[in-house]
């Protein structure tokens, strides 16, 4: 085993709903950046996961009709299999809600509290729901969340308390001395500037107003904040202050927590502070990577603008869409994301540049040499160029790998293949071949091509997982010793005699106007069912805002909600969902269409002829499309049991429930 370790982590993902082309991309980013240190003969540890608790999990939950955790269950499977669609090498998948993670989240939450850094208080402020983040009145901008312009929620809460205040000079030390700790530099002044030097405010870090969270262990009705609980999986991903700890002892401190810019903050400032006072040393680096921006937003699933990359990775092959979110975009900066650049790319880099640089020489050896090259080394006068132009790649490849700049990675590999696609205009073998005495240079020049796409295979590897093996399948590589990263960095490695195989074309071309129109028409659907899901949530939302705001109401708000008997005349399935039954209700004389989120207790067959209970003042909603004027009540627990709210005996339909 290497003495050489390297740690590594992706941001843990919310699963309130799936994922888009842009979560993919900080997970891309990463698995790149592990395989390539694998490469370099590292011993890797590459932690993702899924951040599961808090008040927007519960809600989406709830506006499903389902459990938290049956809900989350769902998302996460959907995840990882995302993540084996897209190729991610992770070695741990961490979820908030595993034993070993919560049982050490309290842990640390007690251990903070004896020693005096966190403290009871209360707390009144606002809430800002979707981004589970606490503002004090002046950080709000007008009245709203200063990070995604939403509304916020009034709070006032019996709260725990981080004296985050106190790691401030601390922190601010760290920074100065150790200049690749947030990077890049722009986002360590923000900062430095910003959030440190104004001064920082305790924070409130556990919440009693919903019960989805780490509970406290001393104090019973409290959760742990979430961002203590999230950014905890850091370390308890490693076992730390758990029995199997020989993870945290060999991988920590990380060497990376690649993250988005807008948490960026949590990450330099209440995570580093965290540590601080656990006593535990600091991750080495954070880099806070841009966004992929499309219609000129960050792509989100309020807007409706999400780009699935299931989608892309069935039409174009993972390798497709992992080169185009490493090579579009400098890493750190934000980016556009347009189908239009997607399959231009496909199309100039891939198809053009790199595939036909395989398919023509292996198409020459082909023909030429009937597969069986035994090449001379009679030089042309171009070959010493290309020689030295593969050295010099291999080395720029390591410097800007190393720093996570992917993109300039690629253009010098890129700039290799297109080279090289010009060493076969100069040498023009098509003309070499005609004479009998060029016959030694010819395969001089066949073998210097397949050299250099030997040498460009080997470095694409963290990007693009697939394409090398492909290639070496058509150069016959059995070898493991010759594709090895450092055999990259010597010339003439792949044996005199070589025999190829043909194969098929690496990156076809893609008609562009044919392509866009399908590509939007099957976006057009997924997007549909994500703003529909989007407003469900959004409803529950308000709904709960106003139970919020005192924990007694009067009689007359109760009287507010109307309250009917009614009998399920029909009931079937709503189409495309597997949660949700529309029924037909009778309430007296009238006839309503309602749906249920129930899908997974009752059966249609088994919901005719009922009698429920609805609610019949409810604002009308269309749930997946489909108009629902009211909702059917039911109860629920934690284990995932529901059952429906019945009356005792029968009653004409229309009677009044109070
Ligand atoms: O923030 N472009 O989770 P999350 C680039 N659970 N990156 C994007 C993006 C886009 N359009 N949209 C999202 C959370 N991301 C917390 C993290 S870590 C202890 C807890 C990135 O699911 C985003 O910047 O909202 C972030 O880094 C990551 O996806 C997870 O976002
Ligand atoms: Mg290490």
């Amino acid at each position: 085993m290497s003495d050489k370790t390297y740690y590594i982590t992706t941001p843990i993902y919310y699963p309130s709903d799936k994922l888009h082309i842009g979560h993919s991309y900080t997970t891309v980013a990463a698995d790149a950046m592990a395989r390539y240190k694998r490469l370099r003969g590292y011993d890797v540890k590459f932690v993702t996961g899924t951040d599961e608790h808090g008040q927007k999990i519960e809600r989406v939950a709830k506006a499903s009709g389902v459990t938290p955790k049956q809900y989350v269950d769902e998302i996460v499977a959907w995840i990882k299999e995302l993540w084996t669609t897209m190729d991610i090498s992770y070695d741990t998948f961490i979820r908030t809600t595993d034993d070993h993670h919560k049982e050490t989240v309290q842990k640390i939450f007690k251990k903070l509290y004896d020693q005096g850094d966190i403290y009871k208080s209360s707390y009144e402020g606002w809430y800002c729901t979707p981004c589970e983040t606490f503002y004090t009145e002046r950080q709000l901008t007008d009245g709203k969340c200063p990070d995604c312009a939403r509304e916020v929620e009034k709070v006032k809460e019996e709260s725990y308390f981080f004296r985050l205040s106190k790691y401030q000079d601390k922190l601010i030390a760290h920074i100065e001395q150790n200049p690749d700790f947030i990077k890049p530099q722009t986002r360590q002044n923000e900062m430095v500037n910003n959030f440190l030097k104004p001064g920082l405010e305790d924070l409130c870090v556990s919440r009693t107003s919903f019960t989805w969270g780490v509970p406290v262990s001393f104090d019973e009705g409290h959760v742990v904040y979430v961002w203590i609980d999230a950014l905890s999986n850091y370390i308890t991903a490693l076992g730390y202050l758990s029995e199997q700890d020989e993870d945290y002892t060999k991988y920590w401190p990380a060497d990376v927590h690649l993250v988005g810019k807008e948490i960026v903050r949590f990450h330099t400032i209440i995570w580093p502070a965290m540590l601080m006072a656990l006593d535990v040393p600091l991750p080495k680096q954070i880099f806070g990577h841009g966004w992929l921006i499309i219609d000129g937003g960050k792509m989100s699933k309020s807007k409706g603008n999400v780009v699935d990359p299931k989608i892309l990775v069935e039409k174009y092959g993972v390798d497709a869409i992992r080169y185009f979110l490493l090579r579009e975009v400098a890493f750190g900066q934000d980016g556009n994301f347009t189908n239009e650049a997607l399959i231009q790319r496909i199309n100039a880099d891939l198809a053009n540049d790199l595939g036909n640089l395989v398919s023509r020489t292996i198409g020459m050896i082909d023909k030429y040499f009937a597969g069986n090259l035994l090449s001379s080394r009679q030089d042309t006068e171009f070959d010493a160029e290309i020689r030295k132009m593969a050295a010099v790649c291999v080395e720029k490849v390591e410097q800007y790998t190393e720093k996570l700049l992917f993109s300039d990675a690629l253009t010098e590999i890129w700039n290799l293949v297109r080279r090289t696609n010009k060493y076969v205009d100069e040498t023009q073998p098509w003309v070499l071949v005609k004479d009998e005495e060029n016959l030694p240079k010819l395969s001089n020049v066949m073998y210097h091509l397949a050299e250099s796409i030997r040498i460009i295979s080997i470095l694409i590897q963290p990007f693009m997982p697939n394409t090398p093996k492909a290639i070496w399948e058509q150069l016959c590589v059995k070898d493991e010793s010759i594709t090895t990263w450092e055999s990259a960095k010597s010339w003439g490695r792949l044996p005199q005699d070589l025999t190829i195989k043909k194969g098929e074309i690496i990156f076809p071309r893609i008609d562009i106007k044919k392509e866009l129109e399908a590509l939007e028409e099957a976006q057009k659907k997924t997007q549909e069912k994500s703003v529909a899901h989007q407003e469900k949530a959004k409803q529950v939302q308000e709904v709960s805002k106003e139970e919020k705001v005192e924990p007694y109401i009067s009689i007359d708000d109760f009287a507010k909600t109307q309250l009917r008997v009614g009998e399920v005349l029909q009931c079937e399935k709503v189409e495309g969902s597997d949660k949700l039954l529309k029924s037909q209700i009778k309430i007296g004389e009238e006839i309503r269409q309602i749906v249920s989120g129930i899908a997974k207790h009752y059966t249609p067959e088994q919901m005719i002829g009922k009698k429920v209970i609805v609610v019949t003042n409810l604002k009308p909603v269309k749930l997946r499309g489909v108009l629902s004027e009211g909702m059917v009540l039911a109860a629920s627990d934690e284990a995932g049991n529901l059952v429906l709210a019945a009356v005792d005996h029968d009653i004409e339909s229309g009677a009044v429930v109070r």
